[in-house]
């Protein structure tokens, strides 16, 4: 079998559960060495680098929050000196603090866009040095579909993705020229523990209005995650890609 992301070097942020675990085990499928970060959980985080690990490449579980300048700096030091390069970052550490404009709490608003957009700046910032010097890279952002629809009691995480959309288009535009590719893929609606707090019944009512009338997987996410790794995707940056089952036609 042909390894898509041989030899490729990945950092993934938030990989420990949900969609970024789907996206750790679908780059490591395909040959890539990863790192991911967690910020919670531990021993969930090592197991997953153990159990991929002796089945696939070596993957390595770093406690590092998205926020902090100098824990996502000093990760990206280990990856250059252990690794010796940085082909692909995915950023996908996201949270959600949801209530209605008129209550939320000048907090819930900061926690948001300090994790979902401030996180992507200083983790992008930080890869661009090695990815620069490589003359390749690719990074891959994690939107939604509510940054580019809204959503009533999301205003702050859909600021937060919609704010991502004008990064991934102003960077890609900024190092283009040095062959770094930066794509943005924005789920719709997908089993998480973030949408896990909905009871069967919502579910149900959200899913009659997807036009394909199910939930998406992390598979159907990290595949494409996947694919805008790899060298057929080549061509393609500034990109967002809806992943949605047509939830935003
Ligand atoms: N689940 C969905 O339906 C859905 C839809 C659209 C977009 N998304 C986006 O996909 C991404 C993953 O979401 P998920 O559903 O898997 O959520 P999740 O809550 O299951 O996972 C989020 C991950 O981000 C990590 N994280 C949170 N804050 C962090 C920080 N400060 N530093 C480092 N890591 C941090 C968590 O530890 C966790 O691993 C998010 O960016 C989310 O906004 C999810």
């Amino acid at each position: 079998m042909s390894l898509l992301l041989a030899n490729k070097i990945a950092v993934v942020t938030g990989g420990s559960r949900g969609i970024g675990e789907g996206i750790v085990r679908s780059l490591a499928a395909a040959g890539s060495r990863v790192y991911f970060t967690y910020n919670s959980n531990a021993e969930k985080a090592e197991a997953l680098a153990s159990e991929l690990t002796s089945e696939t490449v070596p993957v390595t579980a770093v406690k590092a929050n998205v926020t902090s300048a100098d824990e996502v700096a000093a990760l990206v030091s280990r990856v250059i000196e252990e690794a010796k390069s940085l082909d692909i970052l995915v950023n996908n550490a996201g949270i959600t603090k949801d209530g209605l404009l008129m209550r939320m709490s000048e907090t819930d608003w900061d926690d948001v866009l300090n994790t979902n957009l401030k996180g992507v700046f200083l983790c992008s910032k930080a890869v661009l040095r090695p990815m620069m010097s490589q003359r390749r890279g690719r990074i891959i952002n994690i939107g939604s579909i509510v940054g580019l629809s809204g959503n009533a009691g999301q205003a702050n995480y859909a600021a937060s993705k919609a704010g991502l959309v004008g990064f991934t288009r102003s960077l890609a535009k900024e190092v283009a020229s040095r062959n770094i590719l930066v794509n943005c893929v924005a789920p719709g609606y997908v089993l998480t523990d973030m949408t896990g707090k909905l009871t069967e019944e919502q579910r149900k009512t959200f899913e009659e209005h997807i036009p394909l009338k199910r939930s998406g997987t992390v598979e159907e996410i990290a595949s494409v995650v996947g694919f805008l790794a790899s060298d057929a995707a080549s061509y393609i940056t500034g990109q967002v890609i809806n992943i949605d089952g047509g939830l935003a036609l």
